[in-house]
């Protein structure tokens, strides 16, 4: 059989030679600021050093579970959705990380999200951001392009560019809804208030129920900053004008019961109990669907902009995100607002978040220590009872992508490049799961202490999993640890996957695995898990099991025979294949869509074999890891059974 399917692939190539053309749109360099620096920052690799480990050596310890979640105080609430991170697309860059348009999408981001889904189900993507405020719709853009966008706007500290966009990008976003099971949620924009209602109508129309919410308003308390509106601009006028929106859209026939988005205040000039405060809740009580907030640890804007507070070192910051005090301390100030959406029965996101805003931060953002903290950091949103947060993908001139694609001046390389973050979001997938249930502790075992972050998971009410984080990197053995994990029916063995930086240190910015798998380093990434996976099984005695976790690193344990599902990919799209102009599959929608209706039980029939991937040469196909593979080429769908 791998004579036939190299025979196709190599086939498919020639064919698909003559039918794709599609050029990356770089950024020049007045879109970026970081241009003097000789590479984007998005694939910046320079790396700092891991901060010295503390003095006393980290010891053994032990936890202790309840086995059912009914004898558990502080449980978080259920996750609908287990994959709690999902990503907010800044709108301008979507043509670049998503597709060009509704024929021409990036295989690499499917297959990405696809690990996604297969680990934790849908997916949420947002897209908006800065660039949604001045979005306006066009009848057409030069060669079939969805998305544009125009000069920059000097009054913007971030200096993001207005967005354009044809009706093409929602069936864009549509067919990618029908190859990846993803979630939509799109902003009204709002940088004055005629209200441009396209996106709200379009949007629902066309995308129907992946179109999960409106944003209406973002980050409201910077507009004043950002000259958007006059100095005067409160939390009273913000819930005047998302009433007035509100109206417009009802008045335009646009769903806005339990639909709308609000505050996404980024927690800058007002903390959101001032826009509670103006009678917010009681006021859109009908047309609320979602609470939100966006918030970012730190800012970089000073070396990005020239703007905004001070100049900051990166070797000085990254201690800032190498404890459990880092997700505790940021989460904090909406506790008191996660309570009031419960209250509500409402949802509550942090709608758009990241390491630091202005880009992040070149050696931190995309470093293994920053996903250790991304990881936290989502742990601790479930723990503290959000249902969602988005990590922010910008343009290439940013340090913080999750994923970002080829830059132009390198469209010879269809490959992605990945944050570190990405195994953030793929992890916390698989600690929460898909069931819909799972409710996360933050157990603060080992005295509380903050190197050592402990969390355990329940599925079903039941103890299913427990997540290990050791933020120390010593290469000495001292800050090693083994924790004795105590509950009740505890099974025989358990499974346990590691997430690991080769040179075990949380300053590394590549050579980044999860269970033995990698997506590869800048450049290399087709959204495909390579290598073989390693689930190391550990033997318990009745009543504890004793798991070890290396300094720096994560642990996830699986207390039962279920979950760690996702490690059988669904589907794989592969790119056709890959020189200058080539270099996205061109996709029949509507063939595409019936190539996805196989379910994993039809799947587990086909019964899977081997592991691993064919590397051909030049073209640098890859097939492999999935019992059959979807090859889409020139509008047809090749199947191969390998
Ligand atoms: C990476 O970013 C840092 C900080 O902006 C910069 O000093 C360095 O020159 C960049 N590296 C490259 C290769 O561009
Ligand atoms: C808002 O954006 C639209 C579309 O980009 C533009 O036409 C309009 O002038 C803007 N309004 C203000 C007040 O800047
Ligand atoms: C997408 O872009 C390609 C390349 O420019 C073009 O050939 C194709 O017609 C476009 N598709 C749509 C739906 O506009
Ligand atoms: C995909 O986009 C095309 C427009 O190019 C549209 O005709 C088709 O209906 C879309 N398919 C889906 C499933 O939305
Ligand atoms: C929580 O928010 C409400 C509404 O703004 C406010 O009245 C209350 O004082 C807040 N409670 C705490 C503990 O901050
Ligand atoms: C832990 O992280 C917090 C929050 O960023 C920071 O303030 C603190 O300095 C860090 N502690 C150490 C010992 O690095
Ligand atoms: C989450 O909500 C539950 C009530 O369902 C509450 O007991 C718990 O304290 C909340 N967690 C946090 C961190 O506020
Ligand atoms: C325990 O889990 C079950 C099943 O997911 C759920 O129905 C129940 O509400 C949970 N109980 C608590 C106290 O969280
Ligand atoms: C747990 O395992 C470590 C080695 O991995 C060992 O040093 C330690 O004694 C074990 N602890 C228990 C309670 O078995």
């Amino acid at each position: 059989m791998w004579s036939l399917a190299l025979y196709l692939i190599l086939c498919a190539l020639e064919c698909a030679r003559a039918v794709t053309v599609y050029g990356q749109q770089p950024y020049s360099a007045t879109d970026a600021p970081a241009a003097t620096a000789t590479t984007y920052a998005a694939y910046n690799t320079s790396t700092l050093e891991a901060p010295s480990p503390p003095d006393t050596p980290t010891n053994d310890f032990t936890i202790e579970l309840q086995p059912s979640n009914d004898t558990v105080t502080g449980l978080g609430i259920a996750q609908t959705y287990g994959n709690l991170w999902g990503f907010s697309i800044e709108m301008s860059v979507m043509n670049q990380v998503i597709g060009r348009n509704s024929t021409h999408l990036q295989p690499p981001f499917l297959n990405l999200m696809q690990n996604l889904v297969d680990r934790g189900g849908p997916v949420r993507i947002r897209l908006g951001g800065n660039t949604q405020e001045f979005a306006f719709m066009v009848d057409e853009l030069d060669g079939g392009k969805a998305v544009s966008k125009q000069k920059a706007d000097s009054r913007n500290p971030t200096e993001t560019p207005a967005v354009i966009y044809t009706m093409d990008m929602f069936y864009l976003m549509s067919n990618v809804s029908s190859l990846v099971d993803l979630h939509w949620i799109l902003g009204v924009p709002f940088n004055d208030t005629n209200w441009r209602l396209e996106i709200a109508q379009y949007g629902t129309q066309i995308l129907q129920d992946k179109l999960i919410a409106l944003q209406i308003g973002n980050e409201p308390d910077l507009y004043a900053a950002h000259g958007h509106r006059d100095n005067g601009y409160s939390p009273a006028t913000y819930s005047d004008e998302f009433g007035s929106c509100a109206s417009a859209l009802a008045a335009a026939d646009i769903r806005v019961q339990d639909f709308l988005i609000g505050p996404s205040v980024a927690t800058g000039d007002w903390v959101p109990e001032d826009v509670w405060n103006t009678g917010f809740i009681d006021r859109h009580r009908e047309s609320l669907g979602i609470l939100a907030v966006e918030h970012y640890p730190d800012n970089n804007c000073f070396a990005m902009y020239g703007a905004n507070g001070s100049p900051k070192v990166d070797q000085d910051e990254f201690p800032l995100f190498l404890n459990h005090t880092a997700p505790v301390s940021l989460i904090q100030p909406y506790l008191n607002s996660s309570q009031i959406a419960l209250g509500l029965g409402l949802p509550f996101y942090m709608l758009e978040t990241n390491t630091a805003s202005c880009g992040g931060f070149s050696g931190i953002s995309n470093s293994y220590g920053a996903a250790l903290w991304a990881l936290d950091y989502g742990l601790q949103l479930a723990y503290s009872n959000f249902s969602g947060g988005m990590l922010h993908v910008g343009g290439q001139n940013v340090f913080y992508n999750p994923f970002t694609a080829p830059p132009g001046s390198r469209s010879a390389y269809s490959e992605f490049t990945i944050g570190s973050i990405f195994y953030s979001a793929l992890i916390l997938g698989e600690a929460l799961g898909p069931s819909g249930t799972a409710q996360v502790l933050d157990v603060g075992g080992n005295e509380g202490s903050i190197w050592t972050p402990q969390y355990a998971i329940y599925e079903n009410g039941a103890l299913a999993r427990v997540a290990l984080f050791n933020y120390v990197t010593d290469a000495s053995g001292a800050h090693n640890y083994a924790v004795t994990i105590r509950a009740a029916g505890l099974p025989g063995s358990v499974r346990v996957k590691y997430f690991e930086s080769a040179a075990a240190s949380v300053a590394a910015v590549s050579d980044i695995s999860y269970a033995g798998q990698t997506f590869g380093n800048t450049f290399e990434v087709d959204g495909v898990l390579r290598g073989d996976l390693d689930v190391h099984t550990v033997t318990c005695d009745g009543e504890s099991c004793n798991i070890s976790v290396p300094a720096p690193g994560f642990a996830l344990v699986f207390l039962t025979d279920e979950g760690g599902s996702g490690e059988e990919s669904t589907k794989t799209f592969a790119t056709t294949a890959q020189t200058k102009t080539l270099n996205t599959a061109t996709v029949d929608p509507s063939v595409l869509a019936t190539a996805n209706g196989m379910t994993g039980k039809q799947r587990g029939q086909l019964g899977s074999t081997s592991r691993g991937s064919v590397t051909n040469g030049a073209a640098r196909m890859k097939i492999g890891l999935v019992p059959m593979t979807a090859i889409m080429l020139g509008g047809w769908i090749v199947w191969i059974w390998l």
